[in-house]
């Protein structure tokens, strides 16, 4: 096949390939379509890449079929033996190493045309970016991983007079970019910007609590797209640009998303010292259990109230992953159904720790994808919902984001749980979730508290609910 042949052959695998990206990315948008659309994806960059391949002056296949067998071997075991509850590491990881390879090519590049002596402005423009973007998503994502993992603090590291750092190293990067565009053979200033660049990505993550680590995460996981669609400008590959910008924009709606769920800004949640910690077993100053009192019930007890209710609305969060309840819970709704009652799954868009948790953990344990139902879709139910059922959630049920304006997480949308005719609370103790406050809906009239691990709880439920 002559060479243009080839090149309009490429061409259309790319935009064949684009096709199934954007459509991949639809159907991920319900569980239904999800593993479709992963797979759909996934074949559409094979096509991708194998096309690549054959298009491009290879000058040895073999690092390359090297490459190919060890990435895919590290990926496959990674991504089978990994916890779901690992997983933003995973992504992490990922994102980091995807913006290590974008400025490594673009650097590539920026040699390669010093040697052929062919120097085009645009190409140190876009290698620049590249290598600035990639380089600092690469150590953030590490830190970022570092922090989930437990290898790093997880508090927040405050390093004195940080911003002025972080605004002298900035212009210190901007100013060695400017110096390699101007002139592409000053290799020295490409490395000291790379240099920065790492360093800036250290300084921006390590003063983030590990628990706000997800929308870093995710936020890196943006960069990374954009570092790959810089470097899609430097080597003229137009699939790189596409994938790029998918990844980018995807990353930075997905951080939208999240940041507009906890009602915060994105500007708190990188500069705020918020999310400190992960749920830990501290009250909120001045929240003494012993003044205000809660009801606290057993299973049997419990169990009365769930055998007479015609409707019932699951509330899953973060204990649910922590106690790994969700087979359990499915089994209880299955009762709850057999007696002829109505059984729904109210999912709040930061329930858990990473974006979908909740959705993943439910379908894990087969639950119909048309219980799950969205904050708005299921908010006004509540009130006529005889049980909601909380498993191991807490912020996104308390009250005082409608009401208290002192409260961290005023204004943040929550599940209307206080509304439902009773509410039953399965956790270990009154510690508070997330956000470090304490919850008023366990202080309720119609609130009972279930104390224990949420599975253990589940399953003495189960076993009262056949007794009665
Ligand atoms: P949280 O408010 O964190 O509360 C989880 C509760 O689960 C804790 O109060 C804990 O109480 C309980 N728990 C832990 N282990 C348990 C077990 N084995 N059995 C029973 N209960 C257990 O969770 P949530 O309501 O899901 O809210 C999520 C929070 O995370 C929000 O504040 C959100 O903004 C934040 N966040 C979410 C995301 C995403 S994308 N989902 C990302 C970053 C931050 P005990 O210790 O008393 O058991």
């Amino acid at each position: 096949m002559d060479s243009e042949s080839l090149d309009n052959l490429t061409l259309a695998a790319y935009i064949v390939a684009s096709v199934m990206f954007i459509t991949g990315l639809l159907w991920l948008r319900s569980p239904e379509t999800a593993r479709a659309g992963n797979r759909l994806s996934a074949l559409g960059m094979l096509i991708a890449v194998v096309f690549t391949v054959i298009d491009r002056d290879i000058v040895s296949y073999e690092w390359i079929i090297i490459g190919l067998v060890v990435g895919a071997l590290i990926g496959a075991i990674a991504a089978r033996q990994v916890q779901l509850t690992a997983m933003p590491q995973m992504v992490a990881i990922f994102n980091g190493f995807g913006g290590a390879a974008s400025a490594v090519v673009a650097a590539a590049q920026i040699l390669h045309q010093n040697d052929s002596g062919d120097v085009d402005p645009v190409v140190s423009v876009t290698v620049a970016l590249s290598v600035l973007i990639g380089s600092l998503t690469l150590t953030g994502s590490l830190i970022a991983f570092g922090k989930l993992q437990g290898i790093v603090a997880t508090q927040p590291v405050l390093i004195p007079l940080r911003h002025v750092v972080n605004v002298v190293l900035g212009v210190g990067a901007v100013a060695m970019a400017a110096l390699m565009i101007f002139d592409p053979s000053l290799e020295w200033a490409l490395v000291a910007m790379a240099v920065i660049a790492l360093i800036i990505g250290v300084l921006i993550v390590i003063p983030i609590g590990g628990a706000d680590m997800p929308v870093v995460i995710a936020l890196l996981n943006s960069y990374s797209g954009l570092a790959a669609a810089a470097t899609g400008f430097v080597i003229d590959n137009p699939m790189l640009i596409i994938a790029g910008s998918l990844v980018g924009a995807s990353g930075l709606i997905l951080t939208r998303i999240m940041t507009r769920a906890m009602n915060r800004s994105l500007g708190n949640v990188m500069f705020g010292g918020f999310g400190v910690a992960d749920s830990t077993g501290v009250a909120a100053p001045g929240a003494s259990a012993a003044d205000r009192p809660v009801r606290s019930v057993n299973a049997t007890e419990a169990a009365i109230v769930l055998g007479y209710a015609n409707s019932v609305i699951f509330v899953p969060g973060y204990g649910l992953a922590v106690a790994q309840a969700q087979h359990q819970v499915r089994d209880l709704a299955d009762m709850l159904k057999e007696r002829g009652a109505e059984v729904r799954y109210a999912i709040h868009p930061v329930a858990g720790r990473m974006p979908g948790h909740m959705n993943v953990l439910l379908a894990e344990a087969d639950v119909p994808y048309d219980e799950l139902k969205d904050l708005d879709e299921i908010n006004d139910d509540f009130r006529r919902a005889d049980v909601a059922v909380v498993v191991g959630a807490n912020d996104v049920t308390n009250p005082a984001a409608r009401t208290d304006r002192s409260s961290p997480i005023y204004g943040m949308p929550i599940l209307n749980v206080d509304q439902a005719r009773s509410t039953i609370v399965m956790k270990r103790s009154m510690a508070s979730g997330f956000a470090g406050v304490e919850n008023e809906l366990f202080h309720l009239e119609n609130t009972m508290m279930l104390f224990g691990d949420a599975r253990a709880s589940v399953e003495d439920l189960i076993t009262e609910m056949k007794e009665l």
